[in-house]
């Protein structure tokens, strides 16, 4: 049972692969708040055929973008548009990949093409995103515009690699472009980092799982979930948070404002 929140309200949600998805959870959770949206995702994802059930349970139309591609983005705002029937109030930036980490290189013996690839898919991306939405004239008043982060963009995770650099400019482009989208139109630009989550993009870390269960002991509520991330995604959207904007909001269960938790003293003193 939802609350109305997004009632009236239109978007575009990225990154929607399959159900694990982070953008899985929140089209659905968008669509239970009232808000209709285009789904997106890279041609090569969409080959996957998964999200044709989504697409189909949320009564929405699927139009295919390489984030990286400045003009897949504009048919995609201009192409939304028409098919909403008016400007948009929200959009969801759920994309990162690293080939990389992919390919498991060492930190150490990067292979320079792919980092650059690295930040245009999973940083640049999202200044494309916003770029984008500005020159077609998209964005309604108090719109929201959200990407998705984590914390080894300020504190090391040695696996998470090259993606850290790209999660340090994916944050510094929502201040940047948040100050002049606010400025311009009173446009929300924001970052959500978000608590290790068990996705493709996730479980693709190597030692993954202990991070994870590391996070959870050492977040007092324990790890965000998908499901939690996406009912925080719809209150960001709503209007219920129209003065927040060009932040980086922590959403993981208190793991970023603690030192040791007492579940993982007794785990180490046994
Ligand atoms: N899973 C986690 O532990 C975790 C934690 C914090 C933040 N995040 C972030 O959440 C976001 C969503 O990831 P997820 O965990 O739901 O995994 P996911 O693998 O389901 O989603 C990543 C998406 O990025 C898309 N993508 C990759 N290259 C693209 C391109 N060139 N153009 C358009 N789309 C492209 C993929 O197709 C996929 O749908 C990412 O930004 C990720 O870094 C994830």
């Amino acid at each position: 049972m939802g609350y109305n929140l997004l009632k009236g309200k239109r978007g575009i949600i990225f990154g929607a692969l399959d159900e694990n998805s982070i953008a899985w959870k929140t089209a659905l959770k968008v669509k239970e708040e009232g808000g209709i949206f285009t789904l997106t995702n890279a041609p090569i994802a969409l080959r996957m055929g998964k999200i044709n059930e989504l697409a189909k349970t949320c009564n929405a139309e699927i139009i295919p973008a390489d984030a990286t591609s400045e003009q897949d983005l504009n048919t995609l705002f201009t192409r939304s548009m028409e098919i909403l029937g008016g400007k948009l109030d929200f959009v969801l930036h759920s994309i990162g990949m690293s080939p990389n980490v992919r390919k498991n290189k060492d930190y150490g013996d990067l292979n320079y093409e792919w980092f650059l690839k690295t930040l245009d898919i999973s940083g640049v991306s999202f200044h494309k995103v916003l770029q984008t939405a500005e020159k077609t004239d998209a964005m309604n008043e108090y719109g929201s515009i959200v990407a998705l982060s984590y914390i080894a963009a300020q504190r090391v995770f040695p696996d998470y690699s090259d993606m850290a650099q790209a999660k340090a400019v994916l944050e510094s482009i929502a201040r940047s472009y948040g100050y002049r989208f606010a400025k311009l139109k009173k446009v929300r630009v924001n970052t959500i980092s978000q608590s290790p989550t068990k996705t493709t993009a996730g479980v693709g870390i190597s030692g993954f799982d202990a991070f994870f269960d590391y996070a959870q002991m050492m977040s007092p509520m324990g790890n965000a979930t998908a499901d939690d991330c996406a009912a925080f995604i719809a209150v960001m959207f709503s209007d219920l948070t129209r003065m927040i904007t060009m932040q980086n909001l922590m959403h993981d269960g208190g793991f970023s404002s603690t030192g040791i938790t007492q579940d993982l003293i007794d785990r180490l003193s046994k």
